[in-house]
């Protein structure tokens, strides 16, 4: 039995990490072995550099190089042998947050992305990825709310934030097989319907 991976993406304060472990018990309810791991992260070195990358400034090509770093071992350690073992992986952002953080956020070019994910990662990608859209004004009011410390990237100005959301938007646009957009402005019930819906549609 093949596992299956699926990623949760969205612009920050797009509401997706609550319905991360929710998918994760609900398939765990449906007999399924499921891990929830997260990027950049996933392993005791990830999660270091996951510190740095959220914490210090860096060069932009050295902060890509981390995030693929981080996700190398990730694929190498978590991600592959779960999949390998007919397990689940559900993963809290992958290489469409580097497209979009990276890549449309920070402006590195394109290319540079599709040369370390063809190194990284061209033999895996995602079963299925769930992108949690919303108007920026909603997401920023949901982040002050929160009332905590803001990482390095929640700190960016509006403008990242709306260049972060369009790029995501046109990775949707690009690859309508794999990601599936989520109306982020919708009580949690519909949404996790909406979740239930698309796995049982596209995972079975
Ligand atoms: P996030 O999922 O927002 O963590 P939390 O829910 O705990 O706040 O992830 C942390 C940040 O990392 C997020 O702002 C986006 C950024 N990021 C990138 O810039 N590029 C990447 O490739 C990844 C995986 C994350």
């Amino acid at each position: 039995m093949k596992g299956r991976f699926i990623t949760f993406e969205g612009i920050d304060g797009a509401g997706k990490s609550s319905h991360v472990e929710w998918l994760a018990e609900w398939l765990r309810a449906q007999g399924k072995t499921v891990h929830v791991t997260r990027e950049p992260g996933g392993t005791a070195l990830g999660e270091k550099l996951r510190a740095l990358l959220l914490n210090d400034d860096m060069h932009l090509e050295t902060e890509t190089l981390l995030m693929f770093a981080a996700r190398r071992e990730h694929l190498a350690r978590v991600i592959e042998p779960a999949l390998a073992r007919g397990e689940w992986v559900v993963c809290d952002r992958f290489s469409d947050a580097t497209y979009a953080y990276q890549g449309g956020g920070r402006g590195l070019d394109r290319s540079k992305c599709q040369i370390l994910e063809h190194w990284v990662h061209d033999h895996v990608q995602p079963d299925l990825t769930l992108l949690f859209d919303l108007p920026l004004d909603v997401a920023r009011e949901r982040i002050v709310l929160a009332n905590r410390v803001l990482d390095r990237f929640e700190q960016e100005r509006v403008d990242f934030h709306e260049r972060v959301r369009q790029a995501y938007l046109e990775r949707a646009q690009h690859h309508p097989g794999r990601i599936c957009l989520i109306d982020a402005n919708h009580p949690l019930e519909n949404i996790r319907q909406k979740l239930e819906q698309i796995v049982i549609e596209r995972c079975s």
